[in-house]
């Protein structure tokens, strides 16, 4: 399965910035930006350096560029979704420039050090945690003095796990299971 077919579906338009729902996406994401980072503590320099990973059609990217007049980098493996984003944010006079490649590998793609890393719009699912953790290492080095790393968890909290509560060790009334030959 590739994600260029995957990303075709509809269910998926709102990562794909050509569509309504994807244009909707980008402008909550103008309005509610400052609000989460406000939320999460993040304060950023004028001008900031901004690494968008897993940036599909850049949607944050574009917004961050445009809220924070921030120098944008964005980051995925499809050539197609990112070529959408920087399409849209040259016709808006952003500062935004993509590369194709794998975030488990952040510090081979770019160069140069980031005031925020950021991981947005529930992309776990597509990312294994021994993955993940190889990323974030990668992310460090790439992280300026004072730099910030946002990871968007909400799908593990919200929708992954609670489909596997019945197996956590923590349940209070975990399932038992008997074999009787
Ligand atoms: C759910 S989308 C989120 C896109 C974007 N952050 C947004 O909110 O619109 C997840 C993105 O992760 C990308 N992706 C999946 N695995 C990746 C990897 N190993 N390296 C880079 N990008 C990856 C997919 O191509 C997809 O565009």
């Amino acid at each position: 399965m590739s994600l260029d077919w995957l990303y075709g579906f509809d269910e998926l338009n709102a990562y794909r910035l050509d569509t309504k729902t994807g244009k909707e996406r980008l402008e909550a994401q103008v309005k509610n930006l400052p609000g989460l980072l406000n939320l999460a503590g993040i304060v950023l320099p004028k001008k900031p350096r901004i690494l968008c990973l897993m940036a599909g059609s850049c949607i944050e990217g574009i917004a961050f560029a445009k809220v924070y007049d921030a120098d944008v980098t964005c980051v995925d493996l499809q050539e197609r979704l990112l070529s959408k984003g920087l399409r849209e944010a040259k016709k808006r006079k952003l500062k935004l420039r993509v590369i194709r490649g794998d975030v488990r590998e952040p510090s081979e793609l770019v160069g140069g050090k980031f005031d925020l890393v950021t991981v947005l719009g529930q992309p776990l699912p597509h990312i294994a945690i021994f993955d993940l953790d190889q990323t974030i290492s990668g992310v460090k080095k790439l992280l300026a003095k004072n730099g910030t790393f946002l990871i968007d968890q909400s799908d593990l909290i919200f929708r992954i796990l609670p489909q596997y509560k019945d197996a956590m060790t923590h349940n209070l009334e975990p399932p038992s299971l008997q074999y009787s030959p």
